[in-house]
């Protein structure tokens, strides 16, 4: 990994009392984000019928643990991408960290690193992507660093992000492909959400403004930022990193990346923020699994919040998780030191549902683990 410089180090703060739990850490970020930074990390789009069907999916999802088998030896380690992980958490990518707390992405990374998980970067992330490289690479027990991808209006531009991630020491490429445009955000609308001074996507600066768009139709100003499957192949081409695709939905959609040999699959809704009235990413996920049948790794994202969530996606056929918004509110409760605190919580319940289910290994927790699946 390329140094930029000293690494740098986040604001030690104290843990608030009280947080047990990843919705203690959700009600106390209530208290430290203004109005509008709540509406922009906290809600969904349209009527947010799939922000809550994610969580309620996983929920609804009863296991029936298996008792007397022996767990010494137990672990939570995964192979993924050709790596082992302490466990199978990641932080998802989130924009404009800087507005939950002045330390934003560097807090997230050195939170992340720390406690062994995954990072992913947003495009849109308000600190430099070398600067958050360097903060993570910091550690020796780090899980991977991985840089997502929002496909430029200018290619050029594109290709030098890209070239800049795989320079600094990204391992994979996230391409989002469930946001062709913002969804329709009534929350951050109602609440006049813009972003603070001071808080922008710094690594998007010295992309030039797309030409204007003067029809007042959508469609008009799209087609140079949708992705396409040829964008797909192209960015394939363009890169040695791995490419993975983050929002895919239909069982066809995960066929045709299986066809084009993309490295994994995440299965995500993007927490409830683009299409409303998709189905939650718990009741998908099985189907996906069924139609890429192993050809490659899938992940899932989407109300992970509890230790009993993150066994239930492996168990439905993940290799990992991403967890957004909680890692968000732990920034805004404590920086970093805040996120490494959701992140252990996380852990350990996952440790401990485990070890209740009878699962000493992550390969261990199969569908059978499900009450509906038993006779
Ligand atoms: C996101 N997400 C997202 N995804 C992405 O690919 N690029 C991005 O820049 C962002 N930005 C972003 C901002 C905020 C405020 C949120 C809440 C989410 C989606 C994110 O990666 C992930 O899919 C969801 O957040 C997962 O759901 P939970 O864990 O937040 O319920
Ligand atoms: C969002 C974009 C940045 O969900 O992905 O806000």
């Amino acid at each position: 990994m390329k140094a930029a410089g000293p690494v740098p180090v986040p604001a030690i703060q104290a843990l608030p009392p009280g947080l047990v739990n990843l919705a203690d850490h959700e009600a106390f970020a209530r208290t430290r984000l203004d109005d509008q930074a709540w509406a922009y990390f906290s809600g969904g789009a349209a009527d947010e019928l799939t922000l809550r069907a994610n969580r309620s999916a996983w929920d609804k999802l009863h296991l029936l643990p298996r008792v007397l088998r022996p767990l010494n030896g137990g672990h939570t380690r995964v192979e993924l991408l050709g790596r082992t992980l302490a466990h199978p958490l990641l932080v998802a990518p989130v924009a404009y960290q800087r507005m939950a707390h002045p330390d934003g992405e560097i807090a997230m990374a050195h939170a992340a690193a720390s406690q062994g998980a995954g990072l992913v970067l947003s495009t849109q992330a308000s600190v430099s992507l070398e600067t958050v490289a360097s903060a993570f690479g910091a550690y020796a027990e780090r899980g991977p660093l991985w840089f997502q991808l929002y496909l430029q209006h200018d290619r050029g531009f594109t290709r030098q992000l890209v070239q800049r991630a795989e320079a600094a020491g990204y391992e994979a490429l996230v391409l989002t492909v469930d946001a062709p445009v913002s969804g329709a955000r009534d929350r951050e609308r109602r609440a006049g959400f813009k972003l603070p001074a001071g808080v922008s996507a710094v690594n998007l600066a010295q992309l030039a403004a797309p030409p204007a768009n003067t029809s007042g139709s959508l469609f008009d100003s799209l087609p140079a930022h949708a992705p396409t499957w040829a964008d797909v192949q192209w960015l394939q081409e363009t890169t040695r990193l791995p490419v993975l695709l983050k929002g895919v939905l239909h069982p066809a959609d995960a066929r045709q990346a299986a066809a084009l040999q993309v490295a994994a699959l995440i299965v995500s809704n993007h927490g409830g923020r683009t299409l409303d009235t998709t189905p939650a990413t718990a009741a998908v996920l099985p189907r996906i699994a069924a139609a890429v049948k192993g050809d490659l790794p899938l992940l899932v994202d989407g109300g992970i919040r509890r230790g009993t969530d993150v066994l239930k996606a492996v168990a439905l056929g993940a290799r990992a998780v991403l967890v957004g918004r909680p890692c968000v509110y732990g920034l805004a409760n404590a920086g970093a030191i805040g996120v490494a605190h959701v992140l252990r919580l996380l852990r350990d319940e996952l440790e401990i549902a485990m070890a209740l289910c009878g699962c000493v290994n992550l390969d261990q927790a199969t569908s059978e683990l499900f009450f509906d699946q038993i006779p």
